[in-house]
């Protein structure tokens, strides 16, 4: 289980480390991560590295985007620090936490192998409370962001491949018996609010009382045991006395949970999404997903943004008027999910089950799983997280694919059944029109396509005989574009111009409107992003279809969208 800690306090490891790179895979019969049991000078002279000097690198970071030498770096990278542990209080437990480290990390504290992770961009923790030393410590945590085709991803992406310790670090002193998860629910009737409260209790002392409360509708509730160290209540309220979260109100509630000695906070929405009549309701009300796609990318920096970077992607998506975005193509940090509740932005989340991924491999199946589940609890209690989305752009003639995928759409709905699960498919064509053949389809809440009709082929107005689900599941436009170099004009009809980027937005905007079965679209994409696969004089290495260029300048169409999101702000949520 996910183990909260966004409000507790914590002892960062942050700052500078050591790397050292081992692209040949030699320092590992050299036990640099046991390096106390390493000989003493003058004997360690003949070592090839040295646990205390590396190559001076900050956590969290991108490799090639702070050490140019090693941009496009894959292989081995050993990262070292020393820090200093003042002990325990009393009975006190310590977790250390990665919040990503890209692809696998392997981990050693004071020459103890602590374990490993696999997936590059959601969280894991180890518990040290008996491997921490008072005073000195030695942590060494081996990253590998090698691509592997039995990957999620594999090998194969649109998007860079940025190596390293890319998000924060910590240190989460929790009592013996604390709060590890909790999960809030809420369904919303006429008349009446229902919140849904779960904790998930870790330590000896299960019987201790756990309670929750709402300081601003002053109410309190004890919670009751279920099995598996979960406790759950229910809290009702009359709807006039809820502020619901949605986009135009995006209101949070002050919560405080208590276990014995432990006691958590938090600011949660009250909000309720759900599909009626075939389109997507918040509250009650249908809403159109007025959105964006963007990658987790700043220039400079990779994957490894900083506060200032998500206020900018957040004032962009205001700018553009939108009420929804796709974190594509993996897991994007949990401070996005928690600025989008501030901002009143909808999401949809992903794993990077992004083509060819071998889905009929056990291993891999374990590991779609694991990824699935660290990004819902991690994020199951942010309301502006909608939409779960399990894959992107996989093959539907595939039968293991055609299997396995159904399967995870059922193992997210037992992880979390008050979303809605989504996948990135494909349409086909057919004598009447554009279709959704793919047998995904028919397991999925929303149906996600990536279209990109006038751009890699046909004509934008191709969209104007889409038929959308037969059964009329809502439909997402989950990705729709096209490339222009920024600064670069000329005729509507010469690609990579600014005005041909316009023409392709207009088109499809004039093709899809009035379609009843799309509920919103997430055009591909806010910026302008790396890519090793983009090569062109116009790309140069990055995949130009961004509304912004990746140094955050406006392209003709960011202008066209901007119109077509505020005409259509008008009609709804
Ligand atoms: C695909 C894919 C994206 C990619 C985009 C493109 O649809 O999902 O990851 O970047 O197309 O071709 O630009």
């Amino acid at each position: 289980m996910h183990l909260f800690d966004y409000t507790r306090e914590t002892t960062s490891l942050d700052g500078e480390w050591e790397a050292i790179p081992d692209q040949y895979k030699v320092f590992e019969e050299h036990p640099i991560a046991n390096s106390l049991a390493l000989p003493q000078a003058p004997e360690n002279d003949l070592l090839n590295f040295d646990v205390d000097d590396g190559y001076s690198i900050q956590v969290p970071s991108c490799l090639g985007e702070v050490m140019p030498e090693f941009d496009h770096y894959e292989g081995w990278m050993w990262y070292t620090r020393r820090f200093t542990w003042s002990g325990h209080r009393d009975n006190d437990r310590t977790f250390l936490k990665f919040n990503s480290v890209n692809y696998e990390a392997t981990v050693w504290l004071n020459g103890e192998c602590l374990g490993d992770h696999e997936g590059g961009y959601t969280p894991f923790v180890f518990e040290v409370t008996d491997y921490l030393d008072e005073g000195e410590n030695l942590l060494v945590a081996r990253a590998d962001n090698e691509r592997r085709e039995d990957g999620i991803p594999n090998e194969q992406t649109d998007w860079f491949n940025f190596g390293g310790i890319q998000r924060s670090v910590e240190l989460i002193s929790v009592p013996e018996t604390f709060i590890r998860n909790y999960k809030i629910e809420t369904t919303v009737s006429n008349d009446r609010v229902s919140v849904q409260v779960s904790t998930w209790i870790d330590g000896p002392q299960t019987e201790a009382q756990i309670s929750i409360r709402f300081p601003e509708l002053d109410r309190e509730i004890e919670l009751s045991p279920v099995g598996d160290e979960r406790y759950r209540a229910e809290l009702s309220l009359p709807r006039d006395a809820v502020t619901l979260w949605c986009p135009t109100s995006p209101r949070l509630y002050k919560i405080e949970l208590e276990c014995g000695l432990d006691v958590i906070e938090d600011r949660i929405g009250l909000r309720d999404i759900a599909i009626r009549d075939g389109e997507i309701h918040l509250n009650g009300e249908s809403l159109w997903l007025r959105g964006v796609s963007l990658h987790e990318e700043a220039a400079g920096k990779g994957r490894s943004l900083d506060d200032t970077d998500i206020d900018t992607r957040f004032q962009w998506l205001n700018e553009l008027d939108c009420n929804f975005a796709r974190l594509a193509h993996y897991p994007h940090s949990r401070e996005m999910g928690r600025k989008a509740d501030e901002e009143g932005i909808l999401l949809w989340e992903e794993v990077p089950a992004y083509w060819d991924v071998n889905f009929g491999d056990n291993d891999v199946q374990q590991l779609y799983r694991q990824q699935l589940r660290e990004l819902i609890q991690r994020d199951w209690n942010r309301a502006s997280v909608a939409l779960w989305s399990i894959a992107n752009e996989t093959d539907h003639e595939d039968d293991t694919r055609n299997r396995v995928l159904p399967e995870m759409v059922e193992f997210v709905r037992e992880l979390d059944d008050s979303r809605l699960v989504t996948a990135a498919c494909f349409v086909d064509e057919s004598d009447d029109g554009l279709i959704i053949q793919d047998p995904l389809a028919d397991s999925l809440d929303v149906i996600g396509i990536n279209e990109y009709y006038g751009w890699y082929h046909g004509n934008t107005d191709d969209m104007a005989v889409f038929q959308g689900h037969p059964d009329g599941a809502p439909v997402i436009i989950s990705e729709v574009g096209a490339g222009a170099k920024w600064g670069h004009y000329g005729p509507e009809d010469q690609r990579w111009t600014e005005e041909f980027q316009a023409a392709v937005y207009q088109g499809q905007i004039d093709a899809i409107t009035d379609n009843a079965q799309i509920s919103g679209m997430s055009p591909w994409i806010l910026f302008d992003f790396r890519s090793p696969s983009r090569q062109n004089p116009y790309q140069r290495g990055y995949n130009r279809k961004g509304l912004l260029d990746q140094r955050g300048r406006k392209k003709q169409a960011f202008y066209l969208l901007q119109k077509f999101y505020r005409e259509k702000s008008g009609e709804s949520l």
